[in-house]
């Protein structure tokens, strides 16, 4: 076993042939090797290239899980393109009880223009149709989704997945941008959780 944080040992890498990790109690094995990760991201690449030759693409990452995602995806992309990269933030309304998702970061002028998101992982679909649903609202030309990742069997949204690389299972899975509990975003290959 190697041991990379010293001090609180949160973070182990068994160096066995089942390459595991350990997050802080939790233990995950490899899923997706990073080599079938990076074909999937050149994959999707490939489609908006022939999509839109000569046409220039707003792409709009959704941080935190999207940047490994999207810096892959860009050095693929041929077209013209800008990216902006956002979060949902939560606030509580003053007339209402639930909380709302509003974006934050977005510093660039959407109306008019072919908006791609950008998502690491699709799984109920809460965030890309919050997401989706204010991006409609400031007059784009068009809007088309991108998921490295998408879990069907838990979407209950009906906004398409325009760019899908990778269906899994429903599955909690860390690694390429990916966190358990902020942890593990920088692992090359995607692992899943162990022992479910
Ligand atoms: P959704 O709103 O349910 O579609 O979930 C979207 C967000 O949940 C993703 O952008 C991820 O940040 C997180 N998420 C969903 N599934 C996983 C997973 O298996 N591992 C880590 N994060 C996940
Ligand atoms: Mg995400």
């Amino acid at each position: 076993m190697q041991c990379f944080y010293v001090n609180s040992c949160a973070f182990m890498m068994s160096t066995s042939a089942q390459k595991t990790v350990t997050l802080q109690d939790k233990t995950f094995s490899v899923f997706i090797p990073e080599n079938e990760i990076l074909a999937a991201v050149k994959s999707i690449a490939d489609k908006i290239n022939a999509d839109y030759s000569g046409k220039e693409i707003l792409f709009v990452a959704v941080l935190n899980g999207s940047f490994l995602f999207a810096a892959d995806l860009l050095k693929n992309i041929l077209v013209a393109n800008t990216i902006d990269f956002v979060k949902l933030a939560s606030y509580s309304g003053t007339t209402t009880t639930g909380s709302v998702k509003q974006i934050i970061g977005l510093n660039v002028d959407v109306k008019n223009k072919t908006v791609i998101v950008l998502e690491d992982i699709v799984d109920t679909g809460i965030t890309l149709e919050n997401i989706y649903n204010q991006l409609a609202k400031m007059e784009p030309k068009e809007i088309k989704t991108a998921a490295l990742l998408f879990k069907p069997q838990s979407y209950s949204k009906s906004i398409a997945i325009d760019y899908s690389g990778i269906e899994i299972p429903n599955d909690f899975i860390v690694g390429y941008g990916l966190d358990y509990d902020g942890l593990g975003r920088n692992l090359r290959d995607i692992y899943v959780l162990n022992n479910k």
